[in-house]
């Protein structure tokens, strides 16, 4: 049995991991540890609540007493760390969280699993941590790190961190980088989510710059199943991208989710730019393919469907969200004279 210690695991990408293997296995033992900030959702995982085994517990990675009583109770034998500010705009708003979460919190993990001797510490990072492209090439795992905003800076400095664990003390890191996740349960700060919900309510589409920028999207599922396989078999000390080759523009994703949804092309809105806004991301992942034999099951055209089908289907869940503390992120965020060109 793993035990393993999955924090974050009320925000996008963590409840679709919990929920997902959960669903399939019966030789895990999930303790989530969450602090629920306003990315963290609890209805996330109404489907696992009564699990044998799982256990939700309240509280912050960085208190060093909480993770250490976990640990120590739980035996966790495994961590995988998705808990961290996630979103680039708010870091670019106040960057201080994002240092305190993003680093200090990876680092009280760390001591734990050095003090425990655990045997696997997943760090779940991100492509950002490499910076922004140009027209050619994609991130390979030995790309020097070149983080552009405060959440890329802090991940990068949350992966040096675990690597340095690894290499000083022998606590079994294994980091993974993938790029651009859309799917079920993502908060609607984030590009997708955020353009699906402002068309159903007819609201503008706030595009930043030339709308041309461009990101490598990937299925959560996808990103799942590869964060299973490294859990099971990803080689200490490693670094796995993940990524599905699909490199869209801004631009393209925003009308095709118009399309969709048949609302007309003129709820877009050209907005200032975001502050030092990487480029491009493509990510190479054929590192975690050829070694741990990972490959992406879904296709950008179905996954995008059944995604923006999910936010029609799931109008409470998300209305309950917009109508709450996130209207005055959104105000601070958009309506101000100077986020409009
Ligand atoms: P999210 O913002 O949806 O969820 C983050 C979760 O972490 C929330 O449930 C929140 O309550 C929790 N959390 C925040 N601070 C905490 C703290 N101090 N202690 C305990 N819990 C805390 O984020 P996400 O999009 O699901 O991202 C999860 C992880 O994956 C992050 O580490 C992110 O950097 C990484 N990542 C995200 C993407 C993406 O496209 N979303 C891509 C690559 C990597
Ligand atoms: O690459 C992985 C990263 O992807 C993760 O590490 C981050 O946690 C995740 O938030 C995401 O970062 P991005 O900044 O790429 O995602 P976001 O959804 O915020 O923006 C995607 C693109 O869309 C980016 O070029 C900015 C643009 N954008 C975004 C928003 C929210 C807009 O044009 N308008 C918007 O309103």
């Amino acid at each position: 049995m793993k035990r393993i210690l999955v924090t974050g695991g009320a925000g996008f990408i963590g409840s679709n991991f919990i929920n997902y293997i959960l669903s399939g296995r019966k030789d895990v033992f999930i303790v989530n540890l969450d602090k629920l900030t306003y990315a963290g959702n609890l209805k996330n995982l109404t489907g696992v609540e009564s699990h044998p085994n799982y256990k939700f517990i309240k509280g912050d990675i960085v208190n060093d007493e909480l993770v250490k009583y976990i640990f120590e109770k739980y035996e966790i034998t495994h961590v995988i760390n998705f808990a961290a500010e996630s979103h680039v705009d708010r870091s670019i708003l106040g960057s201080e969280i994002f240092f305190r979460t993003n680093v200090l919190g990876t680092n009280v993990l760390l001591e734990n699993a050095k003090e425990f001797e655990i045997e696997k510490f997943i760090q779940i990072s991100t492509d950002e941590v490499y910076g922004s492209l140009g027209s050619e090439g994609q991130f390979e795992e030995t790309t020097p790190l070149q983080p552009n905003s405060p959440y890329a800076a802090s991940k990068a400095s949350a992966d040096m961190m675990a690597l340095a664990f690894h290499h000083t003390y022998g606590v079994p890191v294994v980091i993974t980088r993938c790029s651009n996740n859309y799917g079920q349960l993502q908060f609607p700060e984030k590009l997708i989510p955020l353009m699906i919900i402002n068309a159903l309510n007819n609201r503008k589409l706030p595009v930043y710059g030339d709308g041309l920028n461009i990101r490598d999207w990937i299925y959560v599922i996808d990103h799942n199943k590869a964060i299973e396989l490294v859990l099971d078999k990803g080689k200490i000390g490693e670094v796995y991208n993940i990524g599905a080759n699909t490199e869209k523009t801004n631009i393209e994703i925003v009308k095709l989710i118009l399309n969709q949804l048949g609302k007309p092309k003129e709820l877009i809105e050209f907005v200032k730019d975001r502050p030092g806004h990487d480029k491009r991301y493509a990510i190479n992942s054929n590192k975690i393919k050829n070694e741990l034999g990972w490959e992406p099951g879904h296709s950008f055209e179905t996954a995008m469907k059944d995604t923006i089908n999910w936010y029609l289907e799931n109008v409470n869940w998300w209305t309950e969200i917009i109508s709450g503390d996130y209207r005055n992120y959104y105000k601070l965020q958009y309506s101000s004279q100077k986020m409009y060109v």
